[in-house]
């Protein structure tokens, strides 16, 4: 398997996340969190260009994780440390300026994307909010540059999405979210509502931007196949906790917490999936 490039050593981490709890419900007298507690006490950091995956089974908290480290959701305590800041304190002008650096990329294409905007108009969106990220008059120049970046030929940004396979629609959404120049994406299973023929077009494309743009991603995903091409570290989420972290053939080839081998051992032909991908140094990216 090829290696996935490492972060520059010492660099400061780009997130830093410590002791976040998110809990939902009312909590009962005398407690401080609710009955489910969805994220509980995780504490991780993300290093520029680091690609970390959240791998655990349903329900175990990970897609609240993302949405409470975006303020989606609010966290009950802890901090988000973006470049030292703790984003959970930012005022809610000071967080819209902040949220371009971290976009989020989620499940379903289809409803992510407005149905009745075109690519141009779809793509176009962030700068609507984000008027000074980039002048009118570059936008054009810049959506063809996105789409290229996505693998998708100049002419879809007059298509809609259902003229689109859900492959090219995740590809679209992956073009909007980098539209602000994020440095993190949160990938919350981004390939899993798309049928295995195209699911490598869109994995395709998350590596070779990765390693063109030099983004970090947290990587949240069932399919482990994939966690080992792609990502450098994983942490393994069972009931809201971080129960086990590590480099990623650490966890894959000497798995500490009995959970993580369970979870080995629920996905058979882990070994398969990477021949089908290749590096991008040898990738023609098609127009
Ligand atoms: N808005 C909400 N209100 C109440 N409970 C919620 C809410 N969102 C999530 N939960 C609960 O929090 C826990 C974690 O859910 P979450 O969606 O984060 O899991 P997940 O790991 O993303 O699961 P999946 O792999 O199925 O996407 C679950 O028990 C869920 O029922
Ligand atoms: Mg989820």
């Amino acid at each position: 398997m090829t290696k996935r490039p490492q972060p520059v050593e010492n660099s400061p981490p780009l997130l830093e996340v410590r002791k976040l709890y998110k809990s939902f419900g009312t909590p009962r007298r005398g407690e401080k969190l609710g009955p489910i507690i969805a994220v509980n006490d995780v504490s991780f950091s993300l290093a520029s260009g680091e690609c970390m995956a959240i791998v655990g089974e349903s329900g175990s908290g990970k897609s609240t994780l993302a949405r409470t480290l975006l303020r989606l959701v609010t966290a009950d305590s802890g901090e988000v440390l973006y470049r030292g800041k703790d984003i959970l304190t930012l005022s809610n002008a000071e967080m819209r300026v902040q949220r371009r650096n971290l976009q989020m990329v989620f499940q379903d294409p289809y409803a992510s994307l407005h149905p009745r905007q075109n690519v141009r108009r779809l793509i176009s969106e962030p700068w609507y909010i984000h008027p000074d990220v980039l002048e009118r008059s570059n936008r054009p120049a810049r959506i063809s540059q996105l789409l290229e970046q996505v693998n998708l030929p100049e002419h879809f940004a007059d298509l809609y999405p259902n003229q689109m396979s859900g492959g090219q629609r995740q590809r679209v959404a992956i073009a909007r979210a980098l539209a602000l120049e994020p440095e993190i994406l949160i990938l919350d299973e981004p390939v899993s509502a798309l049928d295995v023929s195209v699911q490598a077009q869109v994995i395709q494309v998350l590596m070779t931007l990765q390693e063109r743009l030099g983004l970090a991603y947290i990587f949240i995903s069932h399919d482990l196949a994939l966690v080992r091409l792609l990502a450098s570290k994983v942490a393994v989420m069972y009931r809201g906790a971080f129960v086990e972290t590590g480099p990623t053939e650490q966890i894959f080839s000497n798995p500490k917490h009995e959970y993580t081998k369970t979870l080995l051992a629920s996905s058979p032909g882990l070994n398969q999936v990477s021949a089908n991908y290749k590096r991008v140094e040898q990738v023609t990216l098609r127009n």
